[in-house]
């Protein structure tokens, strides 16, 4: 029997809770596929720095560089509790760019789906929606202003100042490109290229890369937009958009804003993979004001475990099969807290029967 290593990073908040229903479904993938899933939760983010003073402990590197893959959940406090933990600890800078940095996770893939079925968990009106929402954003993970060299201090005029950089080399750049080109020939062969090039020079370098590489994927077609404009069609017209790439910024943004066409963030996983590794964790955060109560929508978890699947375990069916049966949940009219109001129609659910309701759909499918 196969056996995969997962290091389960249950992160703050409401990432514990998530990871409960992340693991009953991975329970039943193994059983289902005779595989075998070694789970090693191991502490990471402002949890940590409580219990054991620093946020990425060597223990979880470890547990991470043995893993051959990585389930993480969401981490950070209130605003007013992040200031207990020093600037450097806190869970963003101390614990996740590190995660990324150490394994060069430079593909973050997040798809924006949402199946015209629905369409009333979206704030956009049906016929906008049409025929459903399915992008996948491709961000790049490991540069530009998240990494750059940063520097604060007094300026001439004795005033504080800060200088960031966004930093990008045209081997990165190539990289990520290459990643979105491969992605769009999977799919429907158009990739719209995000950038900023009437401002920005690092766009000017991206988009001569776009032009030099599309030379080897003949067969894909590049729109080029600027990612303001992205923004607004993101709300007018989603549907023109199938695969998007973007730098690490950009890709921040617009995708918060994909989760909120879809009506939540609690709709949005992602797979984030290095050339060695691959991490997979929901792309919002750690909701700490709903943390312990049950209500959080685990979707955006279980979907990163799906990513997994597909991504790290080649397991391509049993990962629409995991898609399949999170959609069937919705279509039997049960919602989350976070996408629908208590009223008629609605069969208002918990976390855990979140899980619960996955697992029996999954249950209820033929084996691969
Ligand atoms: C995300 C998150 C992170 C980011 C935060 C938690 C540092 O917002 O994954 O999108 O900005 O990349
Ligand atoms: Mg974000």
């Amino acid at each position: 029997m196969k056996t995969y290593k997962i290091a389960l990073l249950d992160g703050d908040g409401i990432g514990p809770e998530l990871m409960v229903e992340a693991v009953k479904v991975m329970k039943l993938v193994a059983e289902r596929n005779n595989v075998n899933f070694e789970l090693t939760h191991t502490p990471f983010g402002a949890s940590a720095w409580f219990s054991h003073g620093v946020s990425f402990p060597d223990q979880t590197k470890a547990v991470c560089d043995a893993a051959d893959a990585i389930l993480k959940g969401p981490i950070g406090l209130s605003h007013e509790e992040s200031k207990k933990i020093p600037v450097d600890q806190q869970p963003e800078r101390g614990a996740l760019l590190p995660l990324r940095r150490r394994y060069n996770t430079y593909a973050n893939f997040r798809p924006v789906y949402l199946p015209k079925g629905l369409a009333h968990f979206s704030p956009l009106k049906a016929e906008v929606i049409g025929e459903g929402i399915d992008i996948m954003m491709i961000r790049e993970l490991v540069g530009g202003l998240y990494f750059g060299k940063k520097e604060t201090g007094i300026n001439a005029q004795g005033k504080r100042y800060v200088a960031e950089v966004l930093e990008y080399d045209e081997d990165q750049i190539r990289a990520i490109l290459k990643v979105a080109f491969e992605t769009a020939q999977k799919r429907k062969k158009v990739l719209h290229n995000i950038h900023k090039s009437n401002v920005l020079k690092s766009s000017v370098l991206w988009n001569e890369i776009v032009e030099e590489e599309k030379k080897n994927y003949p067969d894909v077609k590049v729109e080029h937009i600027l990612v303001d404009a992205a923004a607004t069609y993101l709300c007018l017209k989603p549907t023109m958009f199938d695969v998007m790439v973007m730098e690490n910024m950009f890709g921040d943004i617009l995708s918060d804003q994909g989760g909120g066409i879809l009506g939540s963030l609690g709709l949005m996983p992602s797979a984030c993979i290095g050339p060695d590794k691959a991490y997979y964790e929901p792309s919002h955060g750690s909701a700490p004001d709903i943390a312990g109560k049950n209500i959080a929508n685990p979707y955006s978890m279980i979907g990163s475990v799906a990513m997994m699947l597909e991504f790290s375990f080649g397991m391509v069916a049993e990962s629409r099969n995991l898609w399949q049966a999170m959609q069937s949940v919705f279509a039997k009219g049960y919602s989350t807290p976070d996408l629908s109001k208590p009223g008629a129609g609605v069969k208002m659910i918990s976390t855990s029967e979140f899980g619960d309701l996955v697992v029996s759909e999954l249950k209820a499918m033929p084996k691969v």
